[in-house]
C-alpha cells in the first residue's frame, strides 16, 4: 500500500466496467463477523474486487457500497487513496517499483526510469503488449535489499539496471517461493 492522492479524473466516468460476481459478494459477507462495522470491510472488500476483476470499476465500487451500507462516494474515496487499487483494466503481470528513501539512495531513480523505457509507460501504464502494468509505492518492507521492486508478489531484491531484462524475460518472475497469503481469504 502507499499513500498518494490519485487525480480523481483518472476514474473513467463513462464506463462502469463489471460489476462483483454472486462469489465475490458472498466472499466479503464472510468479512463481516471479522469487524465491528460493515464499513471496516471496505479494505478486504477492494481486493477482493480487484482480485476478481483485476481492477476496482465503477459497478464494483457501487456493489462494495451496497453491501457495506455506505454512500458510493466513501468507497470511491478509499479507492482513490491508495496507488494500489487500479481504477482500469491493467496489464498481465504488475511492477511496483518501490519509491522510498532507501530504495531511492540505493539507486530507484535509475531502476524506475529503466523499467519505464523498457515497458514504455509511466506510472499506472500497461506496456503495449498487454504483458506488464507500472506503480510505485511507498517502502515495500525489504529496505535492507534496496533498491527493490515487487513483479505481481514475487519480491526481487538489490535489483540492477542490468538486471532487468533477464528479470522480465523470466516467465516466473511472479512466482511465489511461499504460499499466498490468506488474509483476505473469507474465514
Ligand atoms: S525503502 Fe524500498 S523497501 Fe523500504
Amino acid at each position: 500500500m502507499s499513500w498518494k492522492t490519485i487525480d480523481r479524473n483518472t476514474v473513467d466516468a463513462d464506463h462502469e466496467g463489471p460489476g462483483l460476481s454472486a462469489a465475490a459478494k458472498e466472499k466479503i459477507r464472510g468479512f463481516f463477523p471479522r469487524y465491528p462495522t460493515r464499513r471496516a470491510v471496505v479494505l478486504p472488500a477492494l481486493h477482493i474486487a480487484q482480485d476478481e476483476i483485476g481492477h476496482v470499476s465503477l459497478a464494483a465500487m457501487r456493489d462494495i457500497a451496497e453491501l457495506l451500507e455506505i454512500p458510493p462516494a466513501a468507497v470511491m474515496d478509499v479507492v482513490t487513496f491508495y496507488t494500489h487499487f487500479w481504477t482500469h483494466p491493467k496489464g498481465r503481470k504488475v511492477i511496483t517499483v518501490c519509491r522510498s528513501l532507501t530504495c531511492q539512495l540505493m539507486g530507484q531513480p535509475a531502476l524506475q526510469q529503466a523499467v519505464e523505457a523498457r515497458l514504455g509507460v509511466g506510472e499506472h501504464g500497461t506496456s503495449a503488449d498487454g504483458q506488464y502494468a507500472l506503480m510505485t509505492e511507498e517502502c515495500l518492507a525489504a529496505c535492507d535489499h534496496a533498491p527493490c521492486m515487487m513483479i505481481n508478489e514475487k519480491m526481487h531484491r538489490r535489483v540492477r539496471v542490468e538486471d532487468l531484462d533477464r528479470i522480465l524475460a523470466d516467465p516466473r518472475n511472479d512466482q511465489l517461493d511461499v504460499q499466498r497469503s490468506d488474509l483476505f481469504d473469507a474465514p
